[in-house]
């Protein structure tokens, strides 16, 4: 994913504003993403110069080896079935918090992360804010039961394409071993029965909306100097 240099400095705010907001102590979950990765930064320092003492649960192999890049500790939801906190990137967010995440292929392990947490702090950069989702929603399909999930995404009213690889032939295998298959459905006007609808096809393992979280998500928008902070409070 291409990055303009203004888009990395509001990635950046957005990210060490976040890590700002993690306290000694913590378990933190960590996305999956660029934004996420500043954040990481920020608390790979405060490790090192203050002594802050967290815990990370990563939601890809790509957080967790940012994290160990970044001397955080880790450990699992196994260990810790609830989190102090989340951070994490989103692809769109519209005025209810209602978003769309899963352009990395990690929302299947985003959604268990951001439902053990107690508050979740999705970091973007302005251009992700959006009147009304309309981005294509990803959903993480079991390869087993994919002709027929195709054929209820298609019943559903989407025009569902198979994610392919980059540097690899034929389909994205996400880490859990499943397909990712991006469903177009225009613009979303109910999101958050869209959402259900999806959770009902069985072998649709999860899907990329996320439409419960929005009373515990604060939205952090990095701009250029300074951060904006969005909460339904
Ligand atoms: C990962 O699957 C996604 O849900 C990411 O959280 C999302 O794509 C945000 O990524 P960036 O911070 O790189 O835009």
């Amino acid at each position: 994913m291409s990055t303009t240099s203004g888009q990395a400095g509001s990635k950046r705010n957005a990210g060490y504003h976040a890590a700002g907001m993690v306290e000694d102590g913590m378990v933190v979950g960590l996305g999956t993403g660029s934004t996420v990765f500043f954040a990481m930064e920020r608390l790979g320092e405060r490790i090192l110069q203050d002594g802050l003492s967290i815990a990370g649960v990563p939601t890809s192999y790509q957080a967790a080896i940012r994290a160990r890049q970044y001397g955080i500790p880790l450990t699992s939801l196994d260990e810790h079935p609830k989190l102090d906190i989340a951070i994490d990137g989103a692809d769109q967010v519209d005025p209810a918090l209602h978003l769309i995440k899963g352009r990395g292929a990690a929302h299947l392990r985003e959604k268990c992360v951001c439902d053990a947490a107690e508050r979740v702090l999705i970091v973007v950069d302005p251009t992700k804010m959006v009147e009304t989702l309309n981005a294509p929603v990803p959903v993480e399909v079991l390869p087993f039961a994919s002709a027929g999930v195709f054929r209820r995404l298609t019943a559903l009213g989407a025009a569902p394409v198979l994610r392919d690889g980059v540097k690899k032939d034929g389909p994205v295998v996400t880490d859990n071993g499943n397909f990712i298959v991006d469903c177009d459905f225009g613009a979303l006007t109910d999101p958050k029965g869209l959402e259900a609808a999806i959770a009902a096809i069985p072998g649709a393992l999860e899907c990329g909306l996320f439409t419960a979280y929005g009373e515990k998500i604060t939205v952090i928008v990095g701009e250029e100097k300074r951060c904006r902070v969005v909460s339904l409070q």
